[in-house]
């Protein structure tokens, strides 16, 4: 099932042409990598993707919608959760209260028992097992990127773009492969078929 489409998005800031014309889709259950050097405008696909900015030009589909320009809000009610290039979890919190924080906005109204069950899940699969009640100022910054990508999976979320060192790039395998070859200064991009 084709579950995000993206079809000739552009994106310029006064002369910069920051996103042109890019087109892809991506598959239930396939991972994509997006890669180029610095600047490159991959921060700016994942702000088009996510509503934090709207294209000048194109179109962007999630299930079938046009969610081109949708605010953020309720682009991530949608299903789309992503994380952030900088990590800026609430400091003053606890991990497990980060990540309770994106199970408890959702679609559905969840007890928040269950919440703090999935959110320990989730904690213990980025291998923050044993530091739930830790603050995340006294993460290091390694464990604050492992609390990034464990809040994103907390919303009720079909897909998931990453940005910047959070991307999994160490879930990359020999099975991926470059789709495009794209314009030296731009991105290119890797793909993984559904398991
Ligand atoms: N809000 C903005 N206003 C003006 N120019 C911007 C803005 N956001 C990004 N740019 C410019 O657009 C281009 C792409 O930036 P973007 O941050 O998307 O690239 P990136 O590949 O994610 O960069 P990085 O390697 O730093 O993560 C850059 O030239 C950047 O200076
Ligand atoms: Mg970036």
């Amino acid at each position: 099932m084709r579950l995000l489409q993206l079809e000739r998005v552009s994106k310029a800031f006064g002369g910069v042409r920051a996103v042109s014309d890019v087109t892809f889709d991506v598959q239930a259950g396939e991972l994509i990598g997006v890669m180029g050097p610095n600047g490159s405008g991959e921060t700016t696909l994942f702000n088009l993707i996510a509503g934090g900015l709207a294209p000048d030009s194109g179109r962007i589909r999630f299930r079938g919608a046009d969610v081109s320009g949708w605010a953020p809000h309720r682009v991530a009610r949608s299903g789309i959760a992503r994380t952030f290039q900088l990590v800026r979890p609430f400091m003053g919190m606890s991990a497990r209260d980060n990540v309770l924080v994106g199970g408890l906005y959702g679609r559905e109204r969840r007890h928040r028992a269950t919440a703090a069950a999935d959110a320990d899940r989730l904690l213990a699969r980025v291998g923050l097992d044993g530091k739930a009640h830790v603050r995340a100022a006294q993460l290091t910054l390694i464990d604050r990127k492992r609390l990034e990508l464990a809040r994103f999976p907390s919303r009720p979320a079909r897909s998931w773009p990453c940005s910047g060192p959070t991307a999994p790039a160490r879930r990359r395998s020999s099975s991926a492969w470059p789709v495009s070859c794209a314009p030296a200064g731009a991105p290119s991009a890797w793909r993984r078929s559904p398991r």
